[in-house]
């Protein structure tokens, strides 16, 4: 599945259920710090002061690279040991900006994130001014279980995070799909309000772990909010299945546009 081949498909993210009862912790400061992860490929022998090297550094390069890499201070009921390789959801209070990265060690106090993700987070810029940001975040499932072939009764949300439209159907760097090959990504699903029996099919391009799905809100969620409720109250009620996406014409099972 090339990452660039979105084409007609739609978006969503599809945000499975992470393990019970996440911590969370909000209106943290989360700075920046240099583990210039990308320049060592990802070797956690060659970034910068990475603490649980000492777990991680035999993880398969797909695992090291799949998130940037934070450093995490205040942990509740959890050791830094413990939280070594954890995955965290991190929102940034002010932009809405939000993304996943994994836990490489300690810091005195709320977040160090690795500057190319801080920057990720920082869109309006003014976490480089003031020298932070401000976010939330809560512990995630690092590798979401998939969905099975199907649920009834699902909430889900809409995203204004990803602007397919405006960003010509690529993927949006902070999107997991951006990063990653196989696994859910890249595959679609038809969605169908469940009251309404209206679908729409959508392409996986993000995961998240937060619970639900999470559809693109142009393309993904107003297709299906046909009377308007599920905007009125910040989220529909759907039934979804996974399906052909569109354009897989080497599939013996292609399925053409519901
Ligand atoms: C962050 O957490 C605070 C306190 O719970 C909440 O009021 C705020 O809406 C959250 N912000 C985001 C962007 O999730
Ligand atoms: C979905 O919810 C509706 C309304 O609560 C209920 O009638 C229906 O049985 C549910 N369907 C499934 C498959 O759980
Ligand atoms: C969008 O992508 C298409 C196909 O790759 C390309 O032809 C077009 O120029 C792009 N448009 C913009 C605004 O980037």
């Amino acid at each position: 599945m090339g990452r660039s081949a979105m084409s007609i498909s739609l978006l969503v993210l599809a945000c499975l259920v992470g393990s019970a009862a996440p911590q969370s912790s909000e209106n943290v400061n989360a700075h920046w710090t240099n583990f210039g992860a990308e320049e060592a490929d990802w070797d956690m022998n060659k970034a910068n002061n990475v603490y649980c090297e000492k777990y991680d550094v035999d993880m398969p390069y797909e695992w090291r690279s799949r998130y940037y890499w934070t450093d995490i201070g205040d942990l509740v009921d959890i050791s830094i040991d413990e939280a070594c390789g954890k995955c965290i959801h991190v929102t940034n209070t002010g932009t809405g900006d939000e993304t996943t990265v994994r836990i490489v060690g300690p810091t005195g106090h709320g977040l160090e994130l690795d500057k190319p993700v801080f920057d990720q987070l920082d869109s309006d810029g003014n976490g480089r001014i003031v020298g932070h940001l401000v976010v939330n975040y809560t512990f995630v499932d690092c590798d979401p279980i998939p969905p099975g072939p199907g649920d009834s009764n699902v909430t889900a949300y809409f995203s204004d995070d990803y602007n397919p439209v405006q960003n010509n159907w690529t993927y949006p760097s902070h999107a997991a799909c951006a990063a990653l090959d196989g696994d859910i990504c890249g595959k679609c699903l038809k969605v169908t309000n469940t009251e309404k029996k209206v679908s729409v099919t959508v392409r996986i391009m993000d995961t998240c772990g937060a619970g639900a799905l999470e559809l693109d809100h142009e393309t993904g969620f107003d297709p299906i909010d046909v009377d308007g409720c599920g905007n009125a109250a910040g989220h529909l009620t759907v039934d979804y299945e996974f399906v052909k996406c569109e354009d897989e014409v080497d599939s013996p099972l292609l399925v053409y546009s519901q």
